[in-house]
């Protein structure tokens, strides 16, 4: 598989369902590489613990801009890593929208996230409001914003996730975020992974793989059950 896939369980799946799903996960996986699993944080060492030695890599959905200390409630970045955490998101929209905070927060959790060995995969993406009144490259620059001065360009992952896109059923256009792979790539360098998210499907995900701005997806509804997962795996497994 060429392309990177970060599946974003979100809080939707129980104890008993994460482990299967891991399991499933791992076995339908073998040798292969590039699956990575992102389940709720208390889950983590569980599924730690279930792709051990294999190929599926893990992440969590968040982490704190502090290493240790007296901040209740938070997810250390540096336990994180140890538990076997590769990858770290990172503004994802669910979090923009549930406390918003300045762009310079979320270049503060990414710095953090490298200062302990995680990849952060720094999600970015735009409402239907603004990008109907076309401000979505905009919105995108500002959250980009001190980025570049924090990492080179292939210490990280970009994830544009249109607001609107995510868990509603209508994906964006191939257009739409190749565009936008450009204008981040203008921005970031060349050498910037970039994810696509937003109710991607099987029926959908074959037109983005052909894509080489795109380098991998970011799945939260249909990565949470095999049936939904697989064939979108055997697609790109074929392309
Ligand atoms: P979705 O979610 O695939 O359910 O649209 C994507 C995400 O929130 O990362």
């Amino acid at each position: 598989m060429h392309k990177k896939v970060f599946c974003n369980w979100k809080t939707y799946l129980g104890v008993g369902e994460t482990q299967t799903l891991a399991a499933e996960i791992v076995e339908y996986a073998g040798s292969a590489k590039g699956i990575v699993l992102l389940p709720s944080a208390e889950l983590l060492a569980s599924v730690a613990h279930v792709i051990e030695g294999t190929s599926v890599e893990m992440g969590a959905q968040t982490s704190s801009v502090h290493r240790h200390g007296a901040y209740t409630g938070q997810l250390d970045p540096e336990n994180l890593h140890t538990l076997g955490c590769q990858y770290v998101l990172v503004g994802h929209s669910e979090q923009r929208a549930a406390a918003p905070m300045p762009a310079s927060h979320f270049i503060a959790q990414a710095t953090t996230a490298l200062e302990v060995g995680l990849i952060p995969v720094i999600c970015i993406g735009e409402t239907r409001q603004q990008r109907d009144a076309g401000d979505a490259a905009a919105v995108v620059r500002e959250q980009l914003r001190g980025l570049e001065d924090i990492a080179d360009p292939d210490e990280f992952f970009i994830a544009y996730e249109p607001v609107w896109a995510i868990g509603t059923g209508e994906a964006a256009t191939v257009e739409d975020v190749t565009q936008m792979c450009e204008y981040v790539k203008s921005i970031m360098g060349e050498r910037t992974a970039i994810l696509y998210g937003g109710s991607v499907t099987a029926e959908t995900v074959g037109a983005f793989a052909t894509q080489p701005l795109i380098s991998g997806f970011l799945i939260g509804g249909a990565s949470t059950k095999t049936t939904t997962l697989f064939p979108i795996l055997d697609v790109l497994r074929s392309s």
